[in-house]
């Protein structure tokens, strides 16, 4: 086994023997959580307890394989030095199942002599129905040279949490990375105290699917930073994916696999299977949320991006929110329904989130050139 697995990166920066560990929900959030994290050790594995319980249960990893997605990657170095990064590592998964609906677990990550590898990590499971609180964000770019971003980023969530202190989980929409193919970027994020706080999830940016330069262009970068349900369709297994957190089923799409006509049609259809099984199955949502990177509409001025290719599905499906980032400026409309604003009894709401690096704004036009009748609301610090 190649437990050896070890750093060559030519600026050397020390790796821990886990790290980048990251709590996803599992298909539903209920009652099933999946645990992931990069291994250069053998035998790790996780211990977790529901909160006020002495009991701790241990699990192993349900999925472990040699991942050599971020090896020889160009990059930088916090002190912004052009570096190689080699990185391989054994991608392991614990997929905890049968947890009990709205509590609180705490897990830790041991190696083969049950030494804790990283601090303790919280999250807590979705309520079977009813009301719950998100952090919705996105758009980070973490780019180690500039600190400042990530910073900011995480000075957002605390300001959402100072808002709600009753936040149960974050979504992000995207570009969390400025380069997904560097695997130092994702181990500066993941070890922010909010990651180990909160599950976290969220959908495939451009800047997560690439890596400096382009060199590369890959979806498994978002794939193997995370370990979402692996429920998509063909080639977007672990990156695509639909979950349920209480009432509500999520639909995480990738927008860099759907730019082609028959990419995106696979897409549809997919959404369309998913969704249309879900309604007619023993527990249907309440509601349906769809999640992509790209924006709706350019909000600078207004006119259509996403929003039309999406609308006539969403129309046919009847899906409640549609979510998006990209764009860097806040957009929202009221409900939607064939191309037109409801009493909001029918329809779908169209809303983008602006960035949050502090660093990466946008200015608009005062003045919206198209849309006016459906963008309902408009907000960015500008550049
Ligand atoms: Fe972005």
């Amino acid at each position: 086994m190649v437990f050896i697995a070890c750093a060559m990166s030519l600026a050397c920066a020390a790796l821990d023997d886990v790290e980048g560990v990251i709590t996803n929900p599992g298909e539903d959030a209920s009652t099933q959580i999946n645990i992931s994290w990069a291994a250069h050790v053998p035998g790790t594995h996780v211990e977790y307890t529901a909160k006020g319980s002495e009991t701790w249960h241990s699990v192993k990893p349900t999925y472990h394989r040699l991942c050599t997605t971020y090896d020889s990657i160009r990059s930088k170095s916090p002190r912004n030095e052009d570096i190689k990064e080699g990185v391989m590592f054994i991608k392991c998964a614990a997929e905890l199942k049968g947890l009990t609906p709205a509590t609180e677990y705490s897990y830790r990550v041991l190696d083969a002599t049950g030494k804790e590898m990283v601090p303790m990590h919280t999250f807590k499971t979705a309520p079977v129905a009813g009301e719950w609180s998100c952090c919705v964000i996105g758009d980070f770019h973490v780019y180690p040279p500039a600190p400042g971003r990530l910073k900011a980023a995480m000075a957002m969530v605390e300001t959402v949490e100072k808002y709600d202190p009753g936040i149960d989980w974050v979504l992000h929409l995207g570009d969390v990375c400025a380069w997904g193919g560097s695997w130092s970027f994702w181990v500066d994020l993941y070890k922010q105290p909010y990651f180990s706080k909160y599950m976290w999830t969220g959908v495939n940016g451009n800047h997560d699917n690439m890596t400096r330069g382009y060199d590369q262009t890959t979806n498994k970068f978002f794939r193997d930073a995370n370990y979402v349900p692996r429920n998509g369709y063909e080639g977007q297994e672990g990156v695509c994916y639909h979950f349920r957190y209480g009432d509500v089923m999520f639909v995480m799409l990738n927008n860099e696999d759907m730019r082609k006509d028959e990419e995106f049609s696979a897409a549809a259809e997919w959404v369309r299977k998913v969704v249309t099984e879900a309604r007619q199955s023993s527990n249907p949502p309440r509601y349906v949320v769809v999640c992509e990177h790209y924006q709706w509409f350019y909000a600078t001025n207004g006119k259509t991006s996403q929003y039309g290719r999406w609308r006539p599905i969403f129309d046919e499906l009847d899906v409640d929110l549609a979510l998006s980032g990209n764009n860097h400026i806040y957009a929202r409309t009221n409900c939607l329904y064939d191309g037109k604003e409801t009493d909001g009894s029918k329809g779908t709401v169209y809303l983008q989130i602006p960035s949050s690096d502090n660093e990466r704004g946008q200015g608009m036009d005062e003045t919206m050139v198209a849309n006016q009748d459906l963008i309902k609301y408009r907000f960015t610090e500008g550049d």
